[in-house]
């Protein structure tokens, strides 16, 4: 049967999102929005691409959830994105507000559906949504460290001078200056990176990565990256809609893994159609402990914020 993914907000990440699904053959497409005309008007547009990009799938634009009944994913991006100058962060209080009732009026229609939360700060966005749906933890996750490990991977291929899809590297944590490129894990080909690159080179590049959104943001001065944060919901969604256990990076409720428990952070995770299916934990170093922990204080400050 023909699966179902509805993607909340059509500004450019969920405009993004629904293109790349589309072109996946993911199934069809709802793409909604509170604004008027703007989930139709940028449906229309891609559904005319049709005849050039031959997919299954339908779209749809609307305001209205019920058009979004029984969707097996519903990815959430709506919400303000950064201006230079910016953190994540500065965006907790409006984005709160706007994920809680996309989450609520989304599970209202698709219970049974697999949640994917983009929108900023990620991890306090995910957490939010769990707690205002009640999902199973299975059934949620934040997207980030897909996007980050694909900036990551993309860096160390340039440097390498090799195909970016034969660098493998893990990126953990929370979604922002305080995310843990893994060094000691990143290899090309199976070769570990720090037989390649000098300690200085690697060291520039977990930096480079750890700013990846704001050198973007820098550039475009009025919003934040689109392309790859919408490219990296759908590769999510695909993994659970195809059940080919494949294992990202996504922010998942974590329960005494890595040693952390009650929030929502960046970890290996197997994925299928059973959702979160299972978090690869494994030992950390002294030093890569510290650096997580670091995160956890940062998502645990935004909880806070968040007051719930
Ligand atoms: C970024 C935004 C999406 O990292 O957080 O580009």
């Amino acid at each position: 049967m023909k699966k179902k993914i509805t993607i909340i907000g059509a500004g450019n990440v969920g405009a993004t999102a629904a293109h790349w699904a589309l072109t996946r053959n993911l199934g069809d497409i709802v793409l909604l929005d509170v604004m008027e005309g703007i989930p139709q008007g940028k449906a229309l547009d891609l559904w005319q691409s049709g005849p050039l990009d031959s997919y299954a799938g339908t779209v749809t634009g609307t305001n209205d959830y019920a058009d979004s009944a029984n969707s097996d994913v519903v990815i959430i991006t709506a919400g303000l994105a950064r201006k230079p100058g910016m953190s994540r962060d500065d965006l907790l209080a409006k984005n709160v507000a706007i994920v809680k009732s996309c989450a609520e009026e989304a599970v209202k229609h698709s219970p049974d559906c697999f949640m994917i939360v983009v929108t900023n700060p990620i991890d306090a966005m995910v957490h939010t949504a769990f707690k205002v749906t009640g999902l199973d933890k299975s059934r949620i996750i934040g997207m980030a460290g897909v996007l980050d490990s694909a900036r990551y991977r993309t860096f160390l291929a340039e440097a390498l001078g090799v195909a970016p899809a034969d660098v493998n590297a893990l990126v953990m944590g929370i979604h922002g200056d305080k995310m843990l490129p893994m060094v000691r894990l990143a290899n090309v080909g199976g070769v570990p990176i720090t037989e390649l690159l000098p300690e200085e080179k690697i060291a520039e590049i977990v930096e480079r990565t750890q700013q990846g959104g704001i050198e973007i943001v820098n550039h475009l001065k009025t919003g934040s990256a689109f392309y790859t944060p919408g490219l990296a919901a759908v590769e999510m969604a695909e993994v659970v809609l195809k059940d080919s256990k494949r294992v990202l990076p996504c922010a998942a409720y974590l329960e005494g893994e890595f040693g952390i428990s009650g929030y929502f952070l960046g970890v290996p995770v197997v994925l299928g159609d059973k959702g979160v299916e299972r978090i690869l934990e494994f030992a950390l170093t002294e030093e890569e402990k510290a650096a997580l922990q670091e995160s956890v204080n940062a998502v645990s400050r935004q909880m806070e914020a968040t007051g719930l």
